[in-house]
């Protein structure tokens, strides 16, 4: 396949152990969590298959049959909406995935980090490039950040960073690049760290959960080994690439929302339900005399 194909495949790893969310996240994973009425691993097929993904790839940890589940399509429950006359919930559920895209489920036997979970969809990835999504980074945008890195990845045919700056105390939650400016939201990588403390950081421009990737971060991804908490880190991998091959970073447009959090995860909650088309006026004014009643509390307290 040339570099001038459109990218086809996108993988999710969903393998990761969820810790921040037990017991939730226990026998299902995070990314089964809803936002509202969708689960975020919903949201991120959407938003691949509108930057025109047509094998999703899912690298499933333990608890994966609910992730399988959700993609599957399901003749009891349709017919008992059928019978129902629930014609709105059976196209909810019938336009989950379109025919078209197919489903492929990886196991990751043990979760030894995020570079080892992409290194398994080796096999079905191939030798070309691919989109990588981390579905606990929801991000709301106009165009879907993975479209708009496709775009860019057009005009450049190298591996491209979803970043975004964060405040400098943060850095040691992300992996975070240094990086030279080529024009308004498109810088070149010059390194990548994986969690520098504040005092360590090359910069405060961090990696999100967005990647085009070219398939030679594989055999990068094969050697590097353990790193940071003694996982097979992304990061890692990205940094023996940049030795070989121009990586970029792009600052999307969007607004991030980091669902790993449980913050993160109410706060995009929120802001879904009050731009839900049917519930937002209801939820605004319940939001809204929740608030009041918490601050006359505050007050008669
Ligand atoms: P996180 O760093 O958020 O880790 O993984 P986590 O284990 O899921 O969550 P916490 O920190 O314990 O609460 C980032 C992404 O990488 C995937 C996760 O599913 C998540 O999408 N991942 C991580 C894997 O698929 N396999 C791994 O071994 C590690």
């Amino acid at each position: 396949m040339s570099a001038m194909s459109p990218i086809r495949t996108v993988v999710f790893p969903v393998a990761g152990r969820g810790t921040r969310f037990l017991p939730a996240t226990k026998a299902s994973p995070k990314e089964m969590l809803p936002i509202v009425d969708k689960p975020l691993i919903q949201y991120a097929a959407e938003e691949a298959l509108r930057a025109g993904a047509t094998r999703l790839v899912f690298v499933t940890g333990a608890s994966k049959r609910a992730i399988e589940d959700h993609f599957d399509s399901d003749p009891e429950l349709e017919a008992a909406l059928l019978a129902q006359g629930k014609q709105d919930l059976l196209d909810s559920m019938r336009g989950i995935i379109p025919s078209s895209a197919s489903c492929i489920y990886i196991r990751q036997h043990a979760p030894l980090g995020l570079g080892h979970a992409v290194l398994c969809a080796r096999p079905v990835v191939g030798d070309e490039p691919f989109f990588v999504h981390l579905a606990d980074d929801l991000i709301d945008a106009n165009v879907p950040c993975l479209a708009q890195m496709a775009a860019q990845f057009e005009r450049h045919h190298s591996s491209i960073l979803g970043v975004q700056t964060v405040h400098p105390s943060e850095t040691d939650k992300y992996g975070i690049v240094a990086s030279s400016v080529i024009e308004p939201r498109l810088s070149k990588v010059s390194e990548i760290v994986e969690k520098p403390k504040p005092d360590k950081a090359p910069s405060n421009l961090a990696v999100v959960g967005r990647y085009i990737l070219t398939p030679q971060i594989f055999s990068k991804l094969a050697t590097i080994g353990q790193g940071a908490g003694g996982e097979i880190q992304l990061t890692d991998g990205i940094a023996q690439l940049l030795k070989d091959q121009a990586v970029y970073a792009y600052a999307f447009e969007g607004k991030r929302y980091d669902c790993g959090n449980k913050l993160g995860y109410l706060e995009a909650t929120v802001e879904y339900a009050l731009k839900h088309p049917t519930l937002g006026d209801p939820f605004a004014k319940l939001l809204g005399q929740l608030l009041e009643a918490r601050s006359a509390d505050a007050h008669s307290g």
